[in-house]
């Protein structure tokens, strides 16, 4: 979503501010813009609808020695994405960058325009910039302005604050909206996300909510709502820039696919111990009389983290019969009225760590009194901050706008603490060691099938890409698995798909079969076989275009099928879900998408 870059230092900071902004392309925007001070206060702004590049474009016009600024990059919400709309916003002397969003931003524009403000955008980040400027006249310095108006205000923010009047300081304040400041020498980088600060510093502050930040070249004063002085706490960032490269992979999305067999081993570093079959997961704070009493599980998240919740149900549920495991979509949870029961304990599933539904969830269960456990990538996102304990899945930074290596990692680490939890609650060992012998194989059996099977998917992909609509279906474990194939191709090609549990083809969907579908058919030669072979059967009668993707060495009747050979047994679904990343992958290069950041999408939803 819309991301934010600040620098004061002795560089150009249209040159900092720049690079920071294209570092953040791939969480999705529509505009850009960016502002800076020279030494007497005087503002330049450039701002475009479009690419950061246009915008390194009109810096080469309006090039400016300045060396303190703003930038940012606009997810649409309030108005169209427009030049009009873009950040920054000006306001008087005021020059503001805004995430998040100002829910009574009406009322406050109704009052700023009694004090003669004019309004050029339709967004709620123009009236927080007036309401800043009409705060200041009264106020003894920026940072009192600014903590004022955050006062008056109801909503979510990360915001960075210029004025022409002080063009030695940059004023940042938080709510809901991360921001990073990323501490240098005689400079201060700021940015919504870490990422921006790699090659520049690895010193981070990470601030927290209702905390605000002078940053000058001297360095950073943070303080409170309260206006109390804070120590802030350096860390340092364990991201390199390695990880935002593509390597000489032609997209993010097909580097992330590869990388599949290091993030898993990193998922599983120092976690199993492969002699007694048992799991150990430092972050999750529970004693193994806590893990005996849990009695309900309960798995949060969004999209791709949701069906990755999905698929860990089946393994924890065969491991921990009595427990009782439910799989909720954060934005319908949160506004249901739901009970929760003695023992239950709730995994929150995230990538970014900043998901607007799922983190309402979090505080939602938090404020029930339930033990909140985080499954969370971004190091120091808010989730990972705000859970009781957790599991870090450490996949490095996940460019492309579509989830890939997460999710496989989600996976393994919610089976990790159903595996620890078997423990706790003395299970025997041979009811955990075929999983985690499967789960030692698990990098490996990827590496083999992406070796396998690329360029079969990738031919297989040429012959599927002039059809408009693909349905998923799969039975048991390979039901969240054809979900979660049908949006990874919904979102990177474009094409509309369908997921569906194989069993319920009958209920309704079988009437979509037609020649301008094709279907993706997922196989496992196991208990479920007869029955799932019935399901083919019934859709090839009807003229299906299938692609059976499949374990078994029978013959199966289908326009194409992919055979799969693996060791894994338990973790079949898994490789599985490698195949259809590799399909959604080549057949959006087919079709020409904008394969890294699909339309309309933002890499992380902070807003509702
Ligand atoms: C799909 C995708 C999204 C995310 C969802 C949750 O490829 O990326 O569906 O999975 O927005 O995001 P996180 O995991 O950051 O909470």
């Amino acid at each position: 979503m819309c991301g934010i870059v600040g620098y004061i230092g002795n560089k150009s900071a249209q040159g900092v501010l720049v690079s920071g902004l294209k570092r953040l392309e791939y969480r999705g925007y529509d505009s850009a813009g960016i502002a800076t001070l020279g030494p007497r206060g005087a503002a330049t702004v450039l701002r475009t609808k479009g690419k950061v590049q246009e915008l390194v474009d009109l810096v080469t016009t309006h090039e400016k020695s300045d060396m303190i600024g703003i930038g940012h990059t606009r997810w649409a919400t309030h108005g169209a994405p427009s030049k009009r709309n873009a950040h920054p916003h000006v306001a008087g002397n005021i020059h503001l960058v805004h995430n998040g969003i100002i829910e009574n931003y009406q009322d406050l524009k109704v009052m700023l325009a009694r004090h003669d403000y004019d309004f050029r955008s339709d967004t709620d980040t123009e009236v927080l910039a007036a309401l800043i400027d009409y705060v200041a006249r009264d106020a003894d310095s920026l940072i009192d302005a600014v903590r004022s108006a955050c006062e008056m205000v109801v909503g979510a923010y990360g915001i960075a604050v210029l004025d022409t009047r002080s063009p030695d300081e940059i004023v940042v304040a938080r709510k809901g909206s991360p921001l990073v400041l990323g501490v240098g020498n005689g400079e201060v980088f700021i940015a919504s996300d870490a990422s921006a600060l790699l090659g520049y510093t690895k010193q981070v502050i990470y601030l927290q909510d209702e905390e605000l930040a002078i940053c000058r070249t001297s360095g950073v004063e943070l303080s409170d709502m309260a206006s109390s002085t804070l120590e802030p706490t350096v860390e340092t960032l364990e991201m390199d820039l390695e990880a935002v490269q593509k390597k000489g992979y032609d997209h993010f999305l097909l580097k992330e696919i590869h990388d599949q067999p290091d993030t898993v081993e990193a998922t599983l570093r120092g976690r199993i111990n492969p002699t007694v079959h048992t799991a150990r997961l430092g972050g999750i704070n529970m004693t193994a009389e806590e893990l005996r009493d849990v009695r309900h599980i309960m798995i949060v998240g969004c999209g791709t983290a949701y069906y990755a919740g999905m698929l860990a149900k089946y393994y924890i549920e065969q491991l921990l019969g009595d427990v009782m495991v439910s799989v909720e979509v954060a934005s319908e949870l949160r506004y249901r009225s739901f009970a929760v029961q003695e023992g239950t304990v709730a995994l929150i599933v995230s990538q970014s760590g900043e998901t607007a539904d799922t983190l309402a969830c979090l505080m939602e269960l938090k404020r029930r009194g339930v033990r909140t456990l985080g499954v969370v990538n971004a190091v120091g996102s808010t989730i990972a901050r705000e859970v009781d304990g957790g599991v870090y899945v450490h996949v490095g930074a996940e460019i492309s706008v579509a989830s890939t290596k997460a999710f496989t990692s989600q996976v393994v680490a919610m089976i990790l603490f159903a595996l620890t939890a078997a423990d706790a609650r003395g299970m025997s060992p041979e009811r955990r060691s075929e999983l985690i012998d499967e789960l030692e194989l698990l990098p490996s059996e990827i590496e083999k099938v992406l070796a396998a099977h690329e360029k079969e998917v990738k031919a297989v992909a040429k012959n599927y890409m002039q059809y408009d609509h693909a349905l998923y279906v799969g039975r048991d474990t390979l039901m969240p698995v054809a979900l979660e194939g049908a949006l990874k191709l919904k979102e990177v090609s474009y094409i509309h798909a369908e997921g569906y549990p194989a069993g319920e083809l009958k209920h309704g969907p079988i009437s979509l079969i037609d020649d301008r579908f094709f279907e993706v058919f997922y196989l496992l030669d196991n208990w479920l076989y007869e029955k799932s072979q019935s399901n083919l059967i019934e859709m090839n009668a009807r003229g299906a275009h299938a692609i059976v993707v499949t374990d078994t060495a029978r013959k199966v009747e289908a326009e194409t099928v992919l055979r799969v050979s693996t060791k894994l047994d338990l973790l079949r679904p898994l490789v599985f879900n490698i195949i259809s990343q590799l399909l959604a992958y080549y057949l959006a290069v087919q079709r020409d998408t904008d394969v890294d950041q699909p339309r309309n999408l933002a890499k992380s939803v902070t807003v509702e």
